[in-house]
């Protein structure tokens, strides 16, 4: 099952911070940041698929409430590099962006403000530290029914039950096309 949650694009969208031109090292770790960025994403939908079917979502909430975040540091550590999800709007407190990503995340939402497809940066730290963003916007219907608009795609029961597992949920209100915040992975 594919689920197409993520908008990636490659290529010219470096951040400013780094160097203009990018090099051959850089356009490496952009297919890297990519593909461990697809496999992650890919491995949690594969799981969610299964939870929605073996129970639906009253199944997979709770589901996602555990399995996520060790599935996606599961997935960095395999490739050996720190794996996150960040948000401007957070379910799981400790998925919240810090004040830089949060820069990252208006860069993102203003190329959506102006109908253009965010791009995945690199920026890279004073340490030399190469640090891979990619933007996660909503482009499949099924993200709605557990982050969509209360009353309408989020139906009550299922708000209930968001509400119950994480009481300062701020992870509503989405619509198709909205992003969601962003992958970040840190390479050693
Ligand atoms: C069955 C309900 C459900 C569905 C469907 C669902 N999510 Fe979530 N989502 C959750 C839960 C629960 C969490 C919190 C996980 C945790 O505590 O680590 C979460 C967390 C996230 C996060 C991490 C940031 C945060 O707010 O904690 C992102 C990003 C995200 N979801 C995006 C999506 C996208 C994109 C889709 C559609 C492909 C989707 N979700 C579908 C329930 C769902």
């Amino acid at each position: 099952m594919s689920i197409a949650g993520i908008i990636l694009t490659s290529g010219s969208g470096l951040a400013a911070d780094t160097p203009a031109t990018a090099t051959s090292s850089q356009e490496a770790l952009m297919d890297r940041g990519k593909a461990i960025v697809q496999q992650a994403f890919d491995l949690l939908s594969t799981n969610l698929a299964t939870a929605l079917k073996n129970g639906g979502i009253s199944n997979a909430l709770p589901y996602c409430s555990v399995a996520a975040a060790p599935l996606t540091k599961m997935t960095g550590d395999i490739r050996q590099v720190t794996l996150k999800r960040v948000t401007h709007k957070p379910r799981n407190l400790t998925n919240r962006a810090s004040k830089q990503e949060l820069a990252v995340i208006r860069r993102f939402q203003n190329a959506l403000d102006q109908g253009t497809t965010p791009t995945s940066v690199l920026v890279t730290n004073e340490l030399n530290k190469v640090t891979f963003l990619a933007p996660i916007v909503i482009q499949n219907e099924l993200c709605l029914q557990c982050h969509g608009r209360p009353g309408q795609e989020l139906k009550s029961e299922t708000l209930n039950l968001v509400r119950s597992l994480y009481p300062k949920d701020e992870a509503t209100g989405f619509k198709m096309g909205d992003l969601r915040g962003m992958w970040r992975v840190d390479f050693p």
